[in-house]
Order: structure tokens, then C-alpha cells, then sequence
């Protein structure tokens, strides 16, 4: 099996070089990589001749314009690396009969209600972000390629800046915190999507009909102040430089931290579909957090 991965040094992609190298032939690309492996989905275009170069049996596109605020000030750009792009991509994947592999976000909901939302709920995203992540979908399942989308949330892995690093610093330097808590969703790690993918993506190839739309979350449910709570205790407790008081920790509402990118409140997302189709368990956010925690806290 040949496998062309996009996007090989995101968050997600990184984590793909890993999991999908032992599946077979791994390519991967960014947009930096060298002659005609170059994959720069701002030129969508230019994909056609990379996939042909390749002729892959799966592409696996980790690729995405994710800077949510910046979407708001160049939303042609993020519609170029969210839907155009990978419309190109799935149009070529169609035309060989290669499967795509995608990612999408809890933010093509509106975040209404409190119930966790399945694949068939209504979408309707708040910001360019979302509205641009949900074209390219509608872009790949209109173009008839076999397709397995992974859409997933609040996205953290050890390399490159995260939450999680970001709450140690301001825990180390400030007496009090203030964290959104009224925005619910699953922290899920890097590897873990990465780990699903590699899973999901062989039981498709082995059974077409396995293909389509699904939720990939790590387990239970917490706010960025559940979230921030604990990966600042679990450094607390492992005997870290840690300022802020326990109780010093606040929960403030979205609407005192105003961003340029509306954000949805209820990012729950129902897994069921993607646990029973691929027989898998998707363990809860806390133990992919430790796991991040032993490694990026200094010893
Ligand atoms: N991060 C989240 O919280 C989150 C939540 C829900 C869904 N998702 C989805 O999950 C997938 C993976 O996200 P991630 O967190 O791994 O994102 P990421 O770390 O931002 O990675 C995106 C990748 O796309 C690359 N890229 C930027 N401009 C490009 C261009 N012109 N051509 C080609 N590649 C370009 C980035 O390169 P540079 O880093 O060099 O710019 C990076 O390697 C995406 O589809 C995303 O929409 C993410």
C-alpha cells in the first residue's frame, strides 16, 4: 500500500509519520518539502501533478489553515487550505480510486443545546474557521472519492506550543488565573487521532463500506478551566514551580475574553459510531494529558 501524507509536520501529521509507516510505502510532504514533493495548498492547483507524481493507494491530509482568529482577517486563504485544496485532492483521489483520509472540527456546529452532537446533527459553524473546514468536507464527499473524515477537537501534542504549556507558564509567573469555563469539549492528543487513523484507515481499505464521516474524541468531557485545572495541579503535585493558588484558579465566561472568531459553547461530540463501526475505545482526555504531562514537565 502507497500512502501520501499531507501535512507531515502539524501537530497531527507528525504523529502520522509515526503510525502510518509501518501500514507500507509512506510519502510524506508539507509545503517546504523539496521539488515535486512540494505541497502547498495555497496553490491548490499544483496538487494535481504531486498526487499523480506519487499515484498513492491513500492520502491522508493532515494539512489545514488552523489559526481560528487569523481565519477571520484572511478567510480566502483559509478557505484555499480548508476546502479548495483538499477539493483538489479529493477530485485526484477519485480519479485513481485512492481513499482520502481527512480532518474536520467540532467547530462546523453552532454549539447550541448541551447533548453531544452525532455525525448527522445540523451543522452551522460560527466562524471562517468552521464554515471553511465544512466546505472542504462537502467538497469531498460531493467529488465521490472513497473518504474516511475524522472530525475531532481541541487538538494538543508534546512538540510545538499547546495549552497545556501555555497554563504551566502564566501558573509559574501569576498569582491568579482567569480560564473560559463555560466552552465544553474533549481534549484529545495528536497521537491518539494518529493511532485511530492508522486503525480506521486499514479496516476501510479491507471494507469499502466502512467509509464516511466520524467523530474522534478522547473520552468524558471537561471546560479549558477543567482543563487548565488539571494539568496545574498534576504539576503541583509532581513538585514543578507552581505560583498560582489552588483557589486562585477562575472560571470566567466566553464573553469576557472576546476573540476575533466566535467559538462554540457545546463542543461534545458523539463517538459511538466511530467506537462500534471500528471496534476501538477511545480512553478519556485525562490519561492522553498525563501522558503529555511526563513528557514535557522538566524532571
Ligand atoms: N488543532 C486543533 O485543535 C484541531 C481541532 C479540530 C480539528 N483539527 C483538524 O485536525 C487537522 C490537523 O490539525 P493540527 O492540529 O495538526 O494542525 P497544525 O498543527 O496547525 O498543522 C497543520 C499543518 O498544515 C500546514 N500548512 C500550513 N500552511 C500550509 C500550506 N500553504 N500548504 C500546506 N500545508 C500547510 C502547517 O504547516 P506550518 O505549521 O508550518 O504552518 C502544518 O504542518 C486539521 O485538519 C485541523 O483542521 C484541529
Amino acid at each position: 500500500m502507497k500512502i501520501l501524507l499531507l501535512g507531515k509536520n502539524g501537530q497531527v501529521g507528525w504523529e502520522l509519520q509515526r503510525s502510518l509507516a509501518p501500514l507500507g510505502d509512506l510519502v510524506a510532504c508539507d509545503f517546504d518539502s523539496p521539488g515535486e514533493l512540494k505541497a502547498d495548498f495555497a496553490q491548490p492547483e499544483s496538487l494535481r501533478a504531486l498526487v499523480r507524481a506519487v499515484a498513492p493507494d491513500v492520502i491522508v491530509n493532515a494539512a489545514a489553515h488552523t489559526a481560528v482568529d487569523k481565519a477571520e482577517s484572511e478567510p480566502d486563504f483559509a478557505r484555499a487550505l480548508n476546502a479548495t485544496a483538499p477539493g483538489v485532492v479529493a477530485g485526484e483521489a477519485a480519479a485513481r480510486g485512492a481513499l482520502l483520509v481527512h480532518y474536520s472540527t467540532d467547530y462546523v456546529f453552532d454549539g447550541s443545546g448541551s447533548a453531544p452532537r452525532d455525525e448527522d446533527a445540523a451543522t452551522g459553524p460560527l466562524n471562517t474557521y468552521g464554515r471553511t473546514k465544512l466546505e472542504g468536507e462537502d467538497l469531498i464527499r460531493a467529488s465521490g472519492c472513497r473518504h474516511l473524515i475524522l472530525r475531532t477537537s481541541w487538538v494538543y501534542a508534546a512538540r510545538g506550543g499547546n495549552f497545556a504549556r501555555t497554563m504551566l507558564k502564566l501558573a509559574a509567573e501569576r498569582e491568579a488565573l482567569n480560564v473560559i469555563a463555560d466552552q465544553i469539549g474533549a481534549p484529545t492528543g495528536a497521537e491518539l487521532l494518529a493511532d485511530v487513523t492508522a486503525h480506521a484507515l486499514r479496516r476501510v481499505q479491507a471494507e469499502p463500506v466502512l467509509g464516511g464521516t466520524y467523530h474522534c474524541v478522547a473520552g468524558g468531557e471537561a471546560s479549558w478551566f477543567d482543563y487548565a485545572r488539571f494539568v496545574i495541579e498534576r504539576a503541583r503535585a509532581a513538585g514543578q514551580p507552581v505560583r498560582v493558588a489552588p483557589d486562585a484558579i477562575h472560571p470566567i465566561p466566553t464573553r469576557a475574553y472576546p476573540t476575533p472568531a466566535q467559538r462554540p459553547l457545546n463542543s461534545r461530540l458523539d463517538t459511538r459510531r466511530l467506537r462500534e463501526a471500528f471496534g476501538l475505545t477511545l480512553p478519556d482526555w485525562q490519561s492522553g494529558v498525563e501522558r503529555l504531562l511526563a513528557e514535557i514537565l522538566q524532571r
